[in-house]
């Protein structure tokens, strides 16, 4: 029934027009992220990620229909994104992996903190389920008050709580901040339901004045810190330097189910990478993924060769010293991706299960050729350089500089 009196809302407020805020200082509607880098469950970064990329890929084809997904072996991701969510009344903490790439909250995978039901936690009639690239849950949604931060508190969201869920360890669940469609298809049996994401319900409640979320995160060189922020409504301009670039979310899909944008990419002065096409923004991917034949050209044009050990692509120290930008063309500007950022931090090669003296690439094949719709992923080894904007209000996704777009830390 909530879902139902809360939809109207909704499509009204998905018609409002209107720009992203620069966030006032000392403002509390961001809430802050820690990075967490699991050495023991990292024995191949490239085939997580190649993983969650053919999901995504596949994911569109899925309507209900016999889900083959289940299939997919499970595989904790090595790199996390976590922010602590409250829940209930009293609140318990969840600390949830932030995600851009699905967009459905839960908790419970952790049966150490498991959900507790307060005065205000009601179940709903539905079980949900959801697949990702490697691992799924399943439970039964709940409408409980959630808290972000003191200022920031849903009194009824929707989520759900696991009975039982595989690939998650060492998290309580999933922050999904992605486009609402995502939820379609997974609760039953309302099968074709979605669920208002918190952001959603932040804004239909006049708590944030914009539908929108924008994401910091800075390079780190050790394996567990605090170092993103995620900000609900406004941008916060504390985190990034000149002004936002916007592009329009892509037409193509699958790409479009996302935050997808069109993108090209030139290696150094003229050699074209990627030509123009659709790909993704996501947090839930650790690396910077290339359609097979463009990361292909980018090999060749870099001179890499591929590791076995880690699966990440190699620089000799005279490679590297030689290594040119990348230069991203997003919404009519350029964004440029230093030889520096394209290294995975060399203080954490041998977290990797790499050696100290290497010199690893952070671009990777997304295992499929170019022109499927879905041809690159700019995961959090780009973010990381990049503060970004996902504005549901405005269809469209924002990128920034930041003071760390250029620094030299890996
Ligand atoms: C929940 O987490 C917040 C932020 O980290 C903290 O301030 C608060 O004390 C925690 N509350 C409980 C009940 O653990
Ligand atoms: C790290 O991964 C291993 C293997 O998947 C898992 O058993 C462990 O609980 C994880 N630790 C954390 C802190 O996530
Ligand atoms: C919900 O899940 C429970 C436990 O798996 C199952 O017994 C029940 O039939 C499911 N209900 C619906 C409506 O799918």
């Amino acid at each position: 029934m909530f879902l139902t009196t809360l939809l109207p809302a909704l499509l009204l407020a998905l018609c409002v027009v209107a720009k992203p805020v620069a966030l006032r200082s000392g403002s509390s509607h961001s809430l802050p992220i820690s990075k967490r880098l699991n050495t023991t469950s990292i024995h191949n970064l490239v085939h997580h990620d190649q993983l969650r990329a053919k999901y995504l890929k596949s994911r569109a084809c899925f309507n209900g229909g016999l889900d083959t997904r289940t299939n997919q072996p499970v595989e904790n991701q090595a790199v996390q994104y976590i922010a602590t969510i409250g829940v209930g009344s009293p609140i318990t903490n969840f600390s949830l992996a932030v995600d851009t790439g699905s967009s459905n909250t839960w908790i419970g995978a952790d049966t150490d903190n498991p959900y507790v039901k307060t005065s205000s936690s009601s179940a709903t009639s539905n079980n949900v389920t959801v697949y990702y690239g490697s691992g799924s849950f399943s439970g039964t949604e709940y409408i409980d008050k959630v808290t972000l931060t003191p200022e920031l508190v849903i009194s009824k969201q929707s989520i759900g709580v696991a009975s039982q869920s595989s690939g998650f360890s060492g998290i309580d669940g999933i922050l999904g901040i992605g486009p609402v469609d995502l939820t379609a298809g997974t609760l039953s049996p309302s099968e074709s339901a979605s669920i208002p994401t918190l952001t959603d319900n932040l804004f239909a409640a006049g708590t944030i004045a914009y539908d929108s979320i924008a994401i910091s995160f800075a390079p780190t060189t050790v394996e567990s810190i605090i170092n993103g922020e995620i900000s609900w409504g406004a941008t916060d301009s504390k985190k990034y330097t000149g002004s936002i670039t916007y592009s329009p979310l892509t037409s193509t899909s699958p790409a479009s189910e996302y935050w997808g944008v069109d993108i090209s990419v030139v290696y150094g002065k003229s050699h074209t990478v990627v030509s123009e096409t659709a790909g993704i923004v996501d947090t839930g991917t650790t690396l910077i993924l290339f359609a097979t034949d463009y990361y292909k050209k980018y090999k060749s044009a870099t001179g890499a060769t591929d590791d076995s050990t880690t699966g990440l692509i190699k620089f000799t120290s005279s490679q590297y010293s030689k290594l040119s930008s990348l230069f991203v063309t997003f919404g009519g500007e350029t964004f440029e991706l230093t030889a520096n950022a394209q290294i995975w931090p060399r203080s954490l090669n041998t977290a990797i299960g790499g050696t100290s003296s290497s010199i690893y690439g952070v671009v990777s094949d997304l295992g499929s050729s170019s022109g499927e719709g879905l041809d690159f992923i700019l995961g959090y080894t780009f973010l990381e350089r990049f503060y970004s904007v996902y504005d549901t209000g405005n269809a469209r996704v924002g990128l920034a500089t930041t003071s760390h777009t250029t620094a030299t830390s890996n």
